[in-house]
Parts: structure tokens; sequence; C-alpha cells
């Protein structure tokens, strides 16, 4: 649903971007600016700067920048919709949701009305541990006596819920919840008696503590509640039921509490059980999070992927954790993300590691002995196979089955110059077993392709719809089409489109380099006099006027100014900033990025609202714009020129075209000379 436009409006006058940052990370003031440490990267000194005039943040450590509604965006990993309304609700700014059917509006009421109850649940929970004798003598001692303290507990959420049969559904009763819905939320249970039919409701946890499970933005949507007596016939941890909220699939524990450290530390630490999270933030080590009774899931590693493109599997070194392992690797590689693995030493897990080592020897422990995952099957191997060759052979195959895996192909083919090292083979045999396993991978699934259409086929006698090729299709008929197994450019074709470009990734060509001045001029100084009557928007334009620019985003900032010029607008940089032109992100960060100072990093970019103090001088200011638009037609003509000189090289060309080649070729060179004369020096590039 969209936001109306004056709504948008509302949401961006009310909201102050120190209030809005200043919830995620403290700020101090500095100047009249703010700094922090930068959210988004990893430093130890701030270079994360906010400026409340301009109502707009910028780190000179990792380029990130924008407002208050990029960065809600950012630091949450939402979408622009969704951020708007984080931030109405942030200040009461009401939004006009239309056109909701009565199905969406129950939906949509159910959810929020289980959240409730659930999050009453909690509090339940938290208050039996800390305010009743049983909750501080059994739950809050457990607690203890397995090291937490006060702030983990707070940090986690932690609670008990007390030995009764129904103590939550009757505080519920009483808070005004619905039974239906506390049943709904999972916890309470409905059961039959025996005999006579009499429906027993009661509470489904029962004398255990009790670990609320928190979605990304933080509210409880589910618990695990461990058991505290030795009773065999109970399981050692209860678990909320798949509800309207929860689906365990999809959530990974601790994810809330750690997704500041996992985008900061840029890696993720991937455990297998709650108190392994708990302790390792408690020790300082927050990049943490846990599968939590189920085996890693595709959905749980893109969570994950949504923060960092780096996980540490850390698992039990027992057959147990070693197979779970081996079974998250392929899945994780599979979703393009980089991979290492850490066995604990026999009997440990995170937990009890931690604890018994301290949080620095873990970290070493860490950056000692994890592995990546060739490492980690191959030593597997090795020390199986010893001077079996069989058994090697079966372990390349193992570690070319992974590889598989890797949708990235530039990255399989570094990947199999690392496996041959390892095995001591040639590097030729592993991409021949690479390209086997793909082509067999292949026939497999066209057969199932085929099974699949010969299904649908018969089912509604009508065609299926065609499909994008995916890489894994150009893979699979490079590798059919390909004699020999031996053809390296079966794992080497061209990889999917990247990420979308931001300001550090935009390449610096002498050319670029001109454009992004010419930009940077506009931005700053468009509207102001060159001559009387004549800006330096309308100058630069007049100059530009058949010339296009060759570097994305400044074409499109270029064609921007060209648009509002023709409507008799010259564009400021807030006119990017509240996106009323464009709301692309590269945009904003561009603009921010050209109307801040590179050279007052730190306490002089807030002091000058004034950029280059030099050009406050109109001389100044006119003479760069002048000799910008001579480099860049000086560019633009030692392109064409060599443009001209590979046509004329060309074998085909008749006379009639070598000499018309020739004389623009001429041309060019006297403007190259005339560029020169006037810039005054022979620039080079
Ligand atoms: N688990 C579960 N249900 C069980 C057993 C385990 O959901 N019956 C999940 C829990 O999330 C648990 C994780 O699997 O944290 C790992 O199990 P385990 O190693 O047995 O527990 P620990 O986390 O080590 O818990 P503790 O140290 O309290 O024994
Ligand atoms: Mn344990």
């Amino acid at each position: 649903m969209r936001i109306p436009e004056e709504t948008v409006e509302r949401i961006r006058q009310a909201s102050d971007i120190l209030e809005v940052i200043n919830d995620f990370v403290s700020l101090k003031k500095r100047g009249s600016n703010y700094i922090a440490c930068c959210p988004f990267h990893n430093e130890k000194t701030p270079s994360f700067n906010v400026n409340p005039v301009r109502q707009i943040y910028k780190c000179f450590g990792c380029g990130k920048a924008g407002d208050s509604v990029r960065f809600v965006m950012d630091i949450e990993n939402i979408g622009y919709g969704e951020a708007l309304r984080y931030l109405a609700k942030k200040y009461g700014v009401e939004i006009e949701e239309q056109e909701q059917t009565p199905e969406e509006l129950l939906r949509q009421n159910e959810r929020e009305s289980l959240l409730i109850a659930l999050n009453f649940a909690k509090t339940y929970f938290q208050e039996l541990m800390q305010n009743t004798d049983e909750g501080k003598s059994i739950g809050l001692s457990y607690f203890r006596e397995r090291g937490f303290t006060n702030p983990t507990i707070d940090a986690f959420e932690l609670g008990y819920s007390l030995d009764q049969w129904d103590g939550l559904l009757q505080a519920g009763i009483k808070r005004g919840y619905n039974p239906d819905m506390l049943e709904k939320a999972g916890l309470i249970l409905r059961k039959e008696a025996d005999g006579g039919g009499k429906v027993k409701t009661f509470d489904r946890f029962r004398g255990r503590v009790m670990f609320p499970i928190h979605n990304v933005s933080g509210r409880v949507i589910a618990f695990g509640a461990r058991i505290l007596k030795t009773d065999k016939n109970q399981p050692k941890y209860l678990n909320s039921p798949e509800t309207t909220v929860y689906h365990k699939s999809q959530v990974l524990y601790g994810i809330y509490q750690a997704k500041q450290a996992i985008r900061q530390e840029d890696v993720c630490f991937l455990t297998e059980g709650y108190t392994d999270v708990i302790s390792l933030h408690q020790a300082g080590i927050k990049n943490v999070v846990a599968s939590s009774g189920t085996s890693l899931t595709t959905e749980q590693i893109r969570l994950v992927a949504r923060f960092t493109p780096n996980i540490t599997i850390l698992y039990d070194g027992d057959a147990a954790g070693i197979k779970a392992a081996l079974r998250g690797l392929d899945m994780v590689l599979e979703e393009g993300l980089n991979l290492r693995l850490l066995l604990l030493p026999d009997g440990e897990d995170p937990d009890s590691y931690v604890h018994k080592v301290g949080a620095e020897a873990f970290k070493a422990y860490i950056k000692q002995h994890s592995q990546d995952f060739i490492d980690f099957k191959a030593s597997r191997w090795l020390t199986e196979a010893g001077d079996d060759p069989l058994k090697r052979a079966e372990g390349i195959s193992d570690v070319c089955a992974s590889i598989t895996r890797i949708p990235d192909l530039l990255k399989r083919q570094t990947l199999s110059q690392r496996v041959a090292q390892v095995f001591h083979v040639s590097e030729q045999s592993v991409i021949s077993e690479i390209n086997r396993l793909l082509r067999k991978q292949q026939e497999q699934g066209q057969k199932e392709a085929e099974r699949q259409q010969h299904r649908t086929e018969t089912a509604n006698r009508q065609a299926p719809p065609q499909q994008p090729a995916t890489t894994d299709d150009i893979n699979a008929l490079l590798t059919s089409l390909s004699d020999s197994d031996a053809d390296l450019p079966d794992i080497v074709i061209p990889d999917a489109p990247a990420k979308p470009t931001t300001q550090a990734k935009i390449v610096q060509t002498p050319l670029a380099l001109q454009e992004a001045e010419c930009i940077r001029l506009l931005l700053n100084h468009g509207a102001r006099e060159l001559e009387p009557g004549i800006t330096l928007c309308q100058y630069v334009l007049s100059e530009l006027h058949d010339i296009d620019f060759q570097t994305s985003p400044y074409t499109l900032i270029l064609t921007l100014y060209r648009e509002a010029y023709a409507q008799g607008d010259i564009l400021l940089a807030a006119d990017f900033l509240n996106q009323r032109v464009s709301n692309e992100q590269v945009i904003q960060e561009q603009v921010i990025h050209m109307t801040t100072p590179r050279y007052e990093i730190s306490d002089g970019w807030q002091k000058h609202e004034i950029f280059v103090p030099s050009e406050e001088e109109i001389g100044i200011l006119a003479d760069a714009a002048y000799r910008n638009i001579l480099r860049i037609k000086k560019m633009l003509a030692e392109q064409r020129m060599s443009q001209i000189q590979a046509q004329m090289r060309e074998p085909t060309n008749s006379t009639d075209e070598a000499d018309r080649l020739m004389l623009e070729f001429m041309g060019m060179k006297r403007v190259d000379i005339e560029i020169s004369r006037l810039l005054g020096t022979v620039i080079s590039g």
C-alpha cells in the first residue's frame, strides 16, 4: 500500500535525525555537529558524522550517507515504506491505511494480538522470576549458577514459569486476554480429559526457565523453555509450536541482540543452543545466533545474509556436531555466502568453552582453528584416507560436490586451484571432476524437469511459462556443449549482475573524475551567477548541450538538472536529499558526498556550511567551472581520436571512409591543441 505523498512529507517534517540516530548509537556533540562510531562498519575512532542543520549523516570511513529515512532503512534492513512507517510510529504521525480488505485487517489484527499476548507472557515470566520465592530460588538461581549476570538476563529478557497448571492462563484472563488468543499464541493447551468429554485448559510452560525468542525487530514471537528437574519423561527444552507469528525455520535465536554486532564485525557466528548465544554475548562476543532446535535452514541463512556475507559455524566437536556442520555447509555455500567452520574440543559447546577459557582465548581459538570448507572437509578425508588412493578420490569428489553448490563461478574456479593444492593433484583433474558432477546434476535436473513438465502438461494442458535462464542453466549448457572435461571455460562464465553501486564503487577514470567535479559544482553553486544574468547551471548546461556523461550516477544527475532547468528550476542539494527528484540511494549518497568538504573530517565539517572556501570568490568559481568544462571536452576529443584510430586500422574501409575519418581526426586534434592552450598547461589525462 502506498503512503500518500503529503503523509510522507509530514513524516519527514516530524523526524529529527539526531533523535532517530540516537536510538541506535549514542551521539556526542562536536562543534555544531554530532559524531559516533559508525554503526555500519567496525571502527574504534568515530568517523560517523551527523549534521542537524542539513538533517543528514555521513560516515567518512565507509561512505554511508543519507537522511533519517535512509538511516532507518539501512540500520533495520527494511524498505522505504517500512522505514516511513517506523518513523510515523515514532513521531505519532498517522498514516491513513487505505484499501485494506476485511480479511487483511483481521489477519493483521490477529498478528498484532498474538504479539501483544506474547509480550504479556514475557513480562509475566520475568516478574515471576524476579519477584516470587519459587522464581528466585529456582529460576534466578539456576541462571546465576550458569554465570549469567543481571544485564545479560535483562538483555535476553529471561524469565521463569511457575510449577502450576494454569498460572499464566489465570493471570491472562484477569488482564482481559481471550483464552483462544493465548492458545493461538502457543501459550496454553486444551486437551480432552479422559472420558467425560470435558476439556481441560492449562499452561504449556510450567516449572521451566523461559527464553523468549525475538524477531529481528525485537518483538517476542515464541519461547524456548528449559526444564530444571531431571525428569526422563520430559524433554530438556520445550519450544513454542508454529503459530501465525512464529515459523521456526525462519527464525534465529539472538538475531535481535546480535544484528548490530554482526554488521560491525562483518561475520556471524552460528551456534546450536540458547545458552551458547547468551554466554558468548555476555563475554562480549555479540555477533552470535543459534538455530535452536532445528537444523539450519535456507531461510535462516538468508536472514544472516541481510547483515553480513560471512558465516562461521561453531558447533560441538561430537559426531552430531560434525554431521550438523556438514549439512549446513552446502546450504550456506548455495546461498553464496562465505563460510568458515570450527569444531570445539570434544565435550565442549561454545557456552562451556567460553566459560572455561574466557573471551580472549575463545576469540583466539576461533582465529586459529576455524577452517574454510575445503580444509574442513579435506582434513577429515585426508586423515581417514592415509595412503588409500580410492579414499582420496572419494574425498576430492566430496569437496568438489560442495564447490558445485557455489553460485559464483569465478569463486568456483579459484577454489578448484585450492582443492588441487590441498589434495596434491592437478587442477585439471579437479576441474574435470567438478564438470562431471555438474553434468550429473544437470542430467538429474533435466529428468526431474521432464517429469515435472509431464505432470503440469497432463494437469492443465498448457505450455509451462518460460523461465529466464539461470546461472545454472547457462552453466549446464556450457558443460553439455564442451566435449572435453578439461575445458576450463566450463566453470568460468560471467557472474550474476553486481549489487547496486554505491559511491565507493564508481570507477575513477579521469573522465569520471571530471564529470564528478562538474556535478559537484552544480550541486554546491548551481544557482550562483558567474557573471550578471548567467548562473553556473546555465553556463554548464549550455556548454554541455550536446554532451552526455558516461558515468553512472552522474549521467542521471545531469539529466535531472536538464529536466529541471527546462522548467526554469535550478536543483539544489536539498532537492536530492528529500528525494524530491529521485529516491535512489546512490544519488543521495553522491549528493551528500559532494556537498561535504573532504578535508575537514575531524571538526571542520560542521563549522563551514561553505564548502570549498576559495570558491566563495566568484572569479575562482568561474575559473573552476570553465576549466572543468574544457577538461571534459578535451577528454571527449581524445576519446574520439582513439576511436577513430581504431576504425582506421580496420581493413574494410573504403578510401572515402578513410578520408572522412582522417578529416575528423585532424579536427579533433585541433580542438585538443586549442583546449590545451586555453588551459595553459599540457594536461595528461
Ligand atoms: N533443543 C531443543 N529441544 C530439545 C533439546 C535441545 O529445542 N529437547 C535445542 C535448544 O535450543 C538447545 C539446543 O537445541 O539450546 C542445543 O541443545 P543442547 O546442546 O542439548 O543444549 P544446550 O544449549 O547445551 O543447553 P544446556 O547447556 O542448558 O544443557
Ligand atoms: Mn550446554
